[in-house]
């Protein structure tokens, strides 16, 4: 059986006391902490900021998986690696040199990823993509956790999948949004190598159980 990462987004944690969810995550066995990073100008809300992200890093050892949906990330992701990030997820949609970016990030010798939302082509990061780590597909509109996930991504994935694979590219197929043990089956299906997971996980009578049951899918 091929192993997926399971990726849970801090974005449904307790902001009240995110050292015990991070801590209770890592027991569970979680790979990644998936940190969604908003500026109320690319998405309509508002997150956190560097001085969370270097506040919790001092809390765990865990992998930290930084999604940016901001319009500037060549103005902050440097704040954000000095903070604590292990990979820097930008979005494809930003209007800044995405191959000076990815080359920027890559020079402090940490992970990189583009992001596409839902009505971005893969064919929209083809020519990037033996530069990156990573591409997260959205599979809900980027801004909020807790919607549903948009099947007519899943295709996405698997031309992804036979790009990638095609071209013997090194690089890992994340989806985010809506997943749960029924989507996260789908998208694995799929090809999809790392899941990130919010309200599924946190608002669960028992997360790590759910947790647990998303790494075996
Ligand atoms: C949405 C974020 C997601 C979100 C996922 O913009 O990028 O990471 O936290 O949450 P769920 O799993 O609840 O859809
Ligand atoms: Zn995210």
């Amino acid at each position: 059986m091929k192993k997926v990462l399971i990726a849970p987004s801090i974005l449904s944690a307790n902001f009240a006391n995110l050292e015990k969810d991070i801590s209770m995550i890592e027991q569970a066995g979680a790979d990644w902490l998936h940190i969604d990073v908003m500026d109320g100008h690319f998405v309509p809300n508002i997150t956190i900021g560097p001085v969370v992200v270097k506040s919790i890093k001092k809390t765990t050892k865990i992998f930290f998986d930084v999604h940016l949906m901001i319009t500037n990330p060549e103005k902050y992701w440097e704040s954000f690696y000095k903070a604590g990030a292990d990979l820097i997820v930008f979005h494809n949609e930003i209007l800044y040199d995405k191959k000076h970016l990815i080359d920027e990030v890559k020079k402090t010798g940490i992970k990189v990823g583009v992001s596409i939302k839902p009505k971005t082509s893969v064919n929209a990061v083809k020519e990037i993509l033996p530069f990156v780590d990573v591409v997260l597909i959205m599979t809900v509109e980027p801004g909020f956790g807790g919607q549903s996930f948009m099947y007519d991504m899943v295709d996405k994935i698997k031309d992804l999948r036979k790009i990638i694979d095609d071209k013997k590219y090194n690089c890992l197929i994340e989806i985010d949004g809506g997943i749960n043990d029924e989507t996260a089956k789908i998208c694995v299906d799929f090809g999809a190598d790392v899941l990130v997971s919010g309200s599924y996980i946190f608002s669960a009578q028992n997360p790590q159980q759910v947790l647990k049951g998303l790494k075996n899918i």
